[in-house]
C-alpha cells in the first residue's frame, strides 16, 4: 500500500474559503467584533444574566484550556485505543446544510481517522457525532470536564448535550439553532466564525435563502439589506457562546486537523415568549405542522414562555 500524500496548505486558501462562505452576507467587509470575556473572571451569574438571558454572543477566552482533550485528541493512536472500528460516514467536502449538497462515504472509523490525520483528502470531516455515556464515543467524556463558569445547566431540549466535529479544512455553511444554548469549544485548531442577529431586516427571507443555500445556485442576497454581521476568531482553548436564532457560518483558520465540541443546554423559557422575534414566531408556525413530534408540547412551551417573558420584562422595569 502506498503512503498517503500529505497535501500542503496553499498560503491563501483559507482566505478563499472565508470569502466563499462569508461574503455572501451583505456588510461582511465591515463586520464588527464579537465581545470578549475572560473565563477566569467570568461567574455563572454574570454569564447567564449578561449574555444568555439577553441572547447575545460572546467569546470566552480560555474556557476549555484545562480540558485533557486538548493534549490527547491530536494523537491518532489515542483514537484507535479509545474507540472501536465501527462503520462510519465521512465527508470529503464542506459541511453543507441541504442533503443534495452532501456526499457521505461510509467507511470504518479507523480508515476515516487515518484519512483525517494523513491529509489524503484535501477537505475532510466527520461532523456532529454525539458523545454520551454508552455511545461509541462515551469514553471521551473523561476528557471534557466542563466549564468553571457553567458548573451545571439544564438538559438541552433538541440537541445532544455534546456533539463533536472532526475536520480538516471543512467549513460549515450558514445556519441557526432553533432552540438550545450552545458553546462552540475549540479543542484543537482555531475557527473563524461570522454571525448575524435574528433582529435583522427581512429575517425570514434571509433565513430561507441560507437554508436553501441559494448562493450555490448563483443567487445573491440584496446588498442593501443590512445584516450588521459580527466576526470572531475562536482559538484553541476558547469557547464561543452562540445563542439561538443567530445565523452563523464557520471556517477553520488553517489546514490542520481540528476538533470542535458543541456543548448545549436548554434555553431559558422567556426566549420562547418573545414574539417580537420572527424566528420565535416561525418556531411555533413550524411546530403546527403534524410531522413535528414536539407539536403537542408547543402550547405548554408557549404559555411558559410568555409568562417567563412578561415576568422578566416586569422585573427589568423595577
Ligand atoms: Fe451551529
Amino acid at each position: 500500500m502506498s503512503n498517503p500524500v500529505l497535501i500542503e496548505q496553499e498560503p491563501a486558501e483559507m482566505e478563499k474559503i472565508i470569502q466563499e462562505f462569508f461574503h455572501i452576507v451583505p456588510g461582511m467587509a465591515n463586520a464588527k467584533s464579537v465581545p470578549v470575556v475572560n473565563a477566569e473572571s467570568l461567574s455563572k451569574d454574570a454569564f447567564i444574566k449578561k449574555w444568555v438571558n439577553n441572547n447575545q454572543p460572546c467569546l470566552i477566552k480560555g474556557a476549555i484550556k484545562h480540558w485533557p482533550a486538548s493534549n490527547k485528541w491530536g494523537d491518532i493512536d489515542y483514537w484507535k485505543s479509545t474507540c472501536e472500528d465501527f462503520r462510519h460516514c465521512a465527508y470529503p467536502h464542506h459541511n453543507y446544510g441541504r442533503v443534495k449538497n452532501r456526499m457521505g462515504i461510509e467507511m470504518g472509523f479507523y480508515e476515516a481517522i487515518n484519512r483525517l490525520f494523513s491529509g489524503t483528502d484535501h477537505i475532510f470531516s466527520m461532523p456532529s457525532e454525539p458523545i454520551f455515556r454508552g455511545s461509541r464515543f462515551g469514553e471521551l467524556i473523561a476528557d471534557l470536564p466542563g466549564f468553571k463558569f457553567l458548573p451545571d445547566s439544564p438538559k438541552p431540549r433538541l440537541y445532544d448535550r455534546m456533539r463533536m466535529f472532526m475536520y480538516r479544512r471543512a467549513a460549515t455553511t450558514w445556519h441557526y439553532h432553533d432552540t438550545d444554548e450552545t458553546l462552540m469549544c475549540q479543542i484543537k485548531g482555531g475557527k473563524k466564525v461570522a454571525l448575524f442577529s435574528p433582529g435583522i431586516q427581512n429575517s425570514i427571507h434571509v433565513a430561507a435563502f441560507m437554508q436553501q443555500e441559494l448562493h450555490m445556485e448563483g443567487h445573491v442576497l440584496n446588498p442593501d439589506i443590512s445584516l450588521d454581521p459580527l466576526m470572531v476568531n475562536v482559538e484553541e482553548g476558547d469557547a464561543l457562546y452562540i445563542p439561538p436564532y443567530w445565523h452563523h457560518g464557520v471556517v477553520p483558520l488553517d489546514g490542520e486537523v481540528g476538533f470542535t465540541l458543541a456543548y448545549c443546554w436548554a434555553s431559558p423559557f422567556h426566549k420562547f415568549g418573545d414574539f417580537s422575534n420572527a424566528f420565535v414566531r416561525k418556531l411555533y408556525r413550524d411546530a403546527i405542522k403534524p410531522i413535528k413530534k414536539v407539536s403537542f408540547l408547543m402550547p405548554v412551551i408557549a404559555v411558559c414562555g410568555i409568562t417567563a417573558y412578561l415576568f422578566r420584562r416586569l422585573k427589568n422595569k423595577f
